[in-house]
């Protein structure tokens, strides 16, 4: 039914287990049972995806586990703790109740990714303004206001501009800071894998990350490519897109919980703002656009793909500088895309002998140490000669006469 890969599943059963263990702490042995239970059913799809014959029996013990522990909660109120030898294993699979909502929220809770961790805002070039600016909206959202008084930081915002500008990244970034759960949702995957479905997996998708902010962290949803949500493709897709995006909206306009203080945020992301309506607009409280970078930014950039990835740099012969100059109109995307073609062109040329290595044995590459040399200017000069950027400039000029007129249109 999901096309996550074993990752994500194997960290949904690691969710699912610290759940059951926080359950059985407050005594709530019928909810553990069922965190034990989708444990079990997480780790099931696992199995499938998991090629490694030695890993695939250690998570089937799990199952049985898992599902051993499920029904004497169940039954006996206590929990079995003991290993499951394989000898035991049950024969004759429990059958439990695949209620709608189960399913549900197991699709849900794959959409949480990890991966804002790993990003800090000195790993984004360039937007310094925006970035203060967004720690200062999303600071006032979570900071406590004075008695009487009603302050409102950003709750909902949308993000647009050219593919490939840091749209993700800040997401991320702020997600990050703000220690919140990252629900990443990409619209144009959810139209086509929830259809019919579609309306009660946003509720869920909502309820759940309001219920992830019981502990006082934010929960921040993410929807890329949210025009896909807005376009019809045919009769039935149109329907769909339109109960999604109605059941989004008045998850934005926080009908569902109103009154109560709320830290589940929603940021947008969009390449084709134009796509969008203004029922839509008007919802976001913010829309901001995220351009290509200039080029103290791109200088930025290019450093923390280099030296921020601990590549070595010659700066008698290299500077960020004139890199930056001579790479007009790239975006962040294209400038990291550069210069990984450009370390990997420098790691061929210094360790030709790596293919004849995996061709002796596993031990002979195993031992052998990588060799590097410090980045020149002349190693990017055949691929700077010979840039072609994704963005024209009758795209960017869209972009600004968009933010123009919908400015004038919603205020
Ligand atoms: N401002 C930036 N600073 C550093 N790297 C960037 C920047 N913008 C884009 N990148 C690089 O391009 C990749 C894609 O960026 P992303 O945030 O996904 O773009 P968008 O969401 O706007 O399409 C990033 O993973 C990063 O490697
Ligand atoms: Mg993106």
């Amino acid at each position: 039914m999901n096309k996550q890969g074993p990752d994500a599943l194997r960290k949904a059963v690691e969710r699912m287990l610290a759940e059951a263990n926080t359950r059985m702490q407050a005594g709530k042995t019928v909810d553990a049972a069922r965190s034990y239970k989708k444990a079990a059913q997480f780790a099931e799809q696992a199995i499938e995806l998991i090629d490694d014959s030695e890993e695939k029996r250690a998570m089937t013990l799990r199952v049985a586990e898992y599902k051993q522990r499920s029904r004497s909660l169940e039954t006996t109120g206590r929990a079995d703790l003991d290993r499951v030898k394989p000898s035991e294993m049950p024969a004759d699979e429990i059958v439990y109740s695949d209620e709608d909502s189960d399913l549900q929220e197991q699709q849900i809770l794959l959409l949480i990714d990890d991966t804002p961790r790993k990003i800090e805002w000195n790993n984004i070039g360039g937007l310094a303004e925006l970035k203060e600016e967004l720690k200062f909206h999303y600071g006032l959202a979570m900071a406590k206001s004075p008695e009487g008084m009603d302050v409102e930081g950003w709750q909902n915002i949308m993000f647009y501009g050219p593919p490939g500008t840091g749209k993700t990244l800040l997401a991320c970034a702020i997600a990050n800071k703000l220690n919140a759960t990252f629900f990443n949702v990409k619209a144009s995957q959810i139209v086509s894998k929830w259809v019919g479905e579609s309306g009660k997996l946003i509720s869920t998708l909502y309820r759940l990350a309001r219920k992830f902010t019981n502990d006082g962290r934010p929960s921040i949803i993410f929807i890329d490519e949210f025009d896909a949500l807005c376009k019809s493709r045919g009769m039935e897709g149109h329907l769909y897109h339109q109960q999604m995006l109605a059941a989004i909206l008045s998850e934005i306009d926080g009908f569902a919980n109103k009154g109560k203080r709320n830290l589940v945020m929603t940021i947008g992301a969009t390449n084709r703002p134009w796509d969008l309506d203004t029922a839509v607009l008007s919802r976001f409280e913010r829309r901001i656009l995220i351009s290509l970078p200039d080029e103290a930014a791109r200088a930025d950039i290019f450093r923390i793909h280099l030296e921020g990835r601990g590549l070595a740099v010659d700066h008698r012969s290299l500077s960020y500088e004139k890199l930056a100059r001579l790479s007009e109109r790239l975006t962040g995307r294209e400038v990291a895309r550069l210069c990984k073609e450009v370390t990997s062109r420098m790691l061929a040329e210094m360790n030709p002998d790596i293919p004849k290595l995996v061709d002796d044995s596993l031990r002979s590459i195993q031992s052998y140490e990588i060799k590097v040399r410090p980045l020149r200017h002349v190693d990017f000069t055949p691929y700077i000669n010979d840039l072609s950027p994704d963005t024209s400039l009758s795209d960017l000029k869209n972009y600004d006469e968009w933010g123009v007129k919908v400015k004038e249109s919603i205020s």
